[in-house]
């Protein structure tokens, strides 16, 4: 049994020492293709590999058809839109995600965005605190819970809507549940987003739901760039000089909201929420448990295609 680690943005080395031992163990055989530049090294790499463990790495029909022994792909994370699960399901192929083995890691970049953002991006002048401003938690995940867990710390008065999550969920956390997106944008001073990426959620934050937000407003995004609709975003930030948006997604628009709103916009070069050391070991090894279960077992526990 062959197993593959695709991933273009690697693993700490940990982590690929961790998953090795597991698949050994099981008697299997890894590979291992890291910081790829091309599909074709994917393409290539897929050939004779039975299952593939891969971060944002796009698995597409073609990289399925190119792949003609593989049962399952894991994506080591939370988020699955990189993954064609029809075509997976078409051609027979198993796709899990390990959900909940990063999300702290996501959690704890999204304050550090937040700080870094009321500080003026360390730029020496005077900004303010987070102690005692509103947090809107869009959608209440393994991330969302993380992220109200830490802002609780920093002395943050909690709110979140999840159309998919019971009130008393939510409460019993200690936050107060709203009914809709748009009161929670209304109520709240900075918004931290954690909702996937879907035909529903694409474009989904626009003009009309962030101009609700009051003065001085922040977005945090460490969920998706799809979820935003850019233009209005930017149409937003020229007719709110208050807003501050900050992302570890780089939006398609980079270059024009970098450049008309350096003092309020910032992304991370490359996304790295999920790019510690104990994320990567927990979301890695979670995988090669998925897989080895998977073969050996014939667990499907966390497939998310039918
Ligand atoms: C996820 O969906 O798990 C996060 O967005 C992290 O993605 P990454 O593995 O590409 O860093």
């Amino acid at each position: 049994m062959k197993v593959l680690i695709a991933t273009d943005k690697p693993f700490a080395k940990v982590a690929v020492d961790g998953i090795r031992k597991e698949i050994e163990a099981a008697g299997y055989e890894l590979a291992l293709l890291e910081k790829y530049t091309e599909k074709k090294q994917l393409l290539d790499a897929v050939k004779d590999a039975n299952a593939i463990i891969i971060r944002s790495d796009i698995i597409d029909a073609e990289v399925l058809d190119a792949a003609k022994d593989l049962k399952i792909v894991v994506r080591a994370g939370a988020g699955y839109d990189n993954v064609d699960l029809d075509s997976a399901t078409a051609h027979g192929v198993c796709v899990m995600n390990t959900p909940g083995q990063n999300s702290n890691a996501v959690a704890e970049l999204a304050l550090g965005l937040m700080v870094f953002a009321v500080r003026n991006f360390y730029n020496g002048t005077s900004g303010t605190e987070l102690m005692g401003k509103k947090l809107g938690i869009h959608a209440y995940g393994n991330v969302g819970r993380n992220v109200a867990r830490v802002a609780r710390g920093f002395g943050m008065e909690i709110y979140a809507y999840d159309a998919f999550c019971p009130k008393e969920v939510i409460e019993k956390d200690g936050a107060k549940a709203v009914d809709s997106a748009e009161e929670l944008y209304a109520t709240c001073d900075v918004v931290s987003l954690h909702i996937p990426a879907t035909a529903e959620t694409k474009n989904s934050i626009n003009y009309a739901l962030l101009n609700k937000m009051p003065k001085g407003a922040m977005l945090v995004n460490t969920a998706r760039k799809e979820v935003i609709n850019e233009a209005e975003l930017i149409k937003l930030m020229e007719d709110r000089v208050d807003f501050k948006y900050v992302t570890d997604i780089m939006p398609s628009a980079h270059a024009e909201l970098a450049e008309k709103f350096a003092a309020r916009y910032f992304s991370t070069p490359k996304k790295m929420g999920a790019q510690t050391a104990e994320a990567n070991i927990n979301a890695g090894i979670a995988a090669a448990n998925q897989i080895v279960g998977f073969f050996k077992d014939g667990c499907e526990k966390f497939r998310v295609n039918k």
